[in-house]
């Protein structure tokens, strides 16, 4: 009797002193039965030892934030720039880690040479034919999924044209999307090819990537699946909204990703420089907000573990956020230290709190961005040379400003 007290006494005494098993596993073990947990990095996050290993210790799939882009990859037509993008694709092949590629056909990030002397289609054509052959060629034996087309539709609601009137759509209206989904196959056969939007919960912008997706598809366009951005924010989308979009998705795909998961604490939502980086003290209730939302979203990317296939994250810590970490957008925050939002990610736990109400916009910042565009001051264009430095104000994308408008 006194033997197996003390038996017990000392297996209890080793279990408290090894790191329990709950603590060495991180959210892509927790999640194993779910989908793979991804993560957007920068060079940094790869080269830096501790980050490096934050990221083996949480995620099992890996997307390039910006290396693998359009005007990063070949700046000039012809060109190509493979640095960057090899440092990480060759991370991924060393420690086995899944690689989503991140964009071959984009309005934004790509070299004005693509679309610049007033090309024919054809020449045209033949340009992006190029460049997505070149690209994912080269990372064949590690990328399993690319974003091939990233945001052609508006997101004017009003707007007749569903389309994005980018300079891409404009040379060759929707049959850009086609071509560069062709190429992508043919380049690699493998890969599961997406279609990658944001706003994507929202009914009319849901609708119009619906339709568009279903009438490729029906006209043989090889589209795998639908990638969800997922930029939301502590005041939405609701559980609802994301249960429909997806609910509407899976009707004509076999694969969801929500490839670009952030949750913002202002009340600003989806892509394009439409934030603010203004300081937001981050109170308690704040981070109990971040924690319930991130909460729902999980809560219904579980139940739709029959079409999600992945969730990535859109940054490693707040740090490296394009957001600024005053947004407090991510489970790790500056100092890569887990948050309340990790635990309950992690732990699967459901939201405490009811969803709180959308504050009034503020009519100071409304009549900024008007005059000023969107985000406010112009930020410098991200300078490839400096991947591996902090580049001040430029942790998102640069977009040429006639391109900043969105739709
Ligand atoms: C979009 C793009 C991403 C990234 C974010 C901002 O969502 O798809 O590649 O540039 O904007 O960082």
């Amino acid at each position: 009797m006194k033997h197996s007290f003390y038996s017990l006494m000392t297996a209890m005494a080793l279990l408290a002193m090894s790191p329990s098993s709950s603590m060495a596993q991180g959210l892509k073990d927790i999640y194993k039965d779910y989908f793979l947990i991804g993560v957007a990095v920068n060079q940094r996050n790869v080269s830096n030892a501790e980050q490096a290993a934050l990221v083996k210790q949480e995620f099992n799939s890996i997307t390039c934030e910006n290396d693998m882009k359009p005007e990063p990859t070949e700046p000039q037509e012809g060109k190509f720039n493979w640095e960057a993008a090899d440092r990480i694709a060759n991370f991924c092949r060393t420690n086995g880690i899944k690689l989503r590629g991140h964009c071959l056909m984009w309005h934004s990030q790509i070299g004005r040479w693509m679309y610049s002397d007033n090309p024919t289609k054809e020449v045209f054509f033949q340009r992006m034919k190029n460049h997505i052959q070149a690209v994912v060629s080269r990372y064949k034996d590690v990328v399993y999924a690319w974003d091939v087309v990233n945001e052609a539709m508006t997101d004017d609601p009003k707007a007749e044209d569903p389309f994005r009137q980018s300079p891409l759509y404009k040379i060759a209206g929707d049959e850009f999307i086609a071509k560069a989904f062709q190429y992508a196959r043919e380049a690699d056969p493998n890969a599961l090819l997406f279609y990658n939007d944001y706003n994507e919960c929202d009914p009319v912008k849901s609708q119009r990537i619906y339709e568009m997706v279903k009438r490729m598809k029906e006209n043989g366009v090889p589209i795998d699946g639908i990638g969800m951005q997922g930029h939301y924010n502590i005041y939405g989308p609701t559980e609802a909204e994301i249960d429909a979009a997806i609910t509407k998705y899976k009707s004509i795909v076999k694969h969801i990703h929500v490839t670009e998961l952030d949750i913002r604490v202002n009340a600003e939502m989806g892509g394009q420089l439409q934030f603010s980086r203004e300081g937001v003290a981050v109170s308690d209730s704040v981070k109990q907000h971040l924690a319930d939302q991130y909460a729902r979203v999980f809560n219904v990317l579980r139940k739709h573990r029959d079409v999600i296939d992945c969730v990535t994250f859109w940054n490693l810590s707040d740090r490296d956020s394009w957001l600024g970490q005053n947004n407090y957008p991510l489970p790790f925050d500056a100092n890569y230290k887990p948050k309340m939002a990790y635990d309950y990610i992690k732990q699967m736990k459901a939201a405490a709190w009811p969803i709180p109400e959308k504050p009034k916009p503020n009519p100071n910042q409304q009549r900024q961005r008007r005059r000023g565009g969107f985000g406010g001051p112009q930020r410098p264009p991200f300078n490839p040379a400096l991947a591996f430095a902090e580049q001040p104000g430029v942790k998102e994308d640069f977009v040429p400003s006639e391109l900043n408008q969105p739709g």
